[in-house]
């Protein structure tokens, strides 16, 4: 199998704020997308790593990449799933992939397990998505008020990496940009009828999305480095 990790970094960075978008900030001295480059590297599965970028970053982004090697570096889109498309188009340009590993940049830590989860479940099915149960209680909202309680069980935060066959994300991609929006790329797979399989996520997956998600990673760094 060829295997390529796709690591989509051309958002903004909106919610956390600030003067550089989050996925070039740094946690403990390193840039958040090195720490997710760096991950991608060290698991043995995978061949070759394509990153998405914004407008004018790629000066910026080789120089951090320093002596890495990545097979690309290509310019995003508006949206997430834009940029994850021109990923994959960059991809089949280059040669296509067997599976891909579609990633947020800005989820720093990757560990080797759920990357081996993702990549065994792919045996069995067009692709698989790490998952983690959902701890608080939900309930719907409007206005401020409360609505009706959501029962948890059966309820699943998905996080990334996501496992795909990589000729089905892309056929699965392009038929959808002909019909309509979505978030997810597991949604626009199992849209086109395949079954996605769910893995077990890690907490370490967690997305930087708010200022105060900076904090949590450097401490999560600290006390693994003790
Ligand atoms: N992303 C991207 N292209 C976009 C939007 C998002 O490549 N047009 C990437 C981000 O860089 C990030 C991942 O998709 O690694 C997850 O998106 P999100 O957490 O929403 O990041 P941002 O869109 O940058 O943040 P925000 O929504 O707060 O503006
Ligand atoms: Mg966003």
């Amino acid at each position: 199998h060829r295997t390529v990790a796709l690591l989509v970094a051309a958002g903004t960075g909106s919610r956390v704020g600030g003067d550089i978008p989050k996925q070039f900030r740094t946690i403990g001295g390193k840039a958040v997308i090195l720490h997710a480059v760096d991950a991608m590297m060290a698991h043995g599965g995978i061949d070759a790593i394509h990153l998405v970028i914004g407008a004018g970053q790629e000066t910026q982004v080789r120089a951090l990449l320093a002596d890495r090697t990545i097979a690309g570096l290509t310019e995003g889109a508006d949206s997430r799933r834009g940029s994850v498309r021109a990923g994959l188009e960059a991809i089949a340009a280059a040669g296509g992939a067997d599976r891909v590993l579609i990633h947020d940049a800005a989820r720093p830590f990757v560990p080797t397990a759920v990357i081996d989860r993702l990549l065994g479940a792919l045996d069995d099915a067009q692709g698989a998505i790490p998952v983690l149960p959902v701890a608080d209680t939900l309930v719907r909202g409007a206005d401020g008020t409360m609505g009706d309680g959501v029962a948890r069980d059966g309820l699943f935060r998905v996080q990334t990496p996501q496992a795909f066959m990589f000729d089905t994300i892309l056929a699965a991609h392009r038929c959808w940009d002909e019909c309509r929006e979505a978030t997810d790329d597991a949604q626009i797979l199992k849209e086109q009828g395949h079954d996605v399989i769910l893995v077990a996520g890690d907490e370490g997956l967690e997305k930087l999305t708010y200022p105060q998600d900076f904090a949590r990673a450097e401490a999560r760094l600290a006390s693994a480095r003790t």
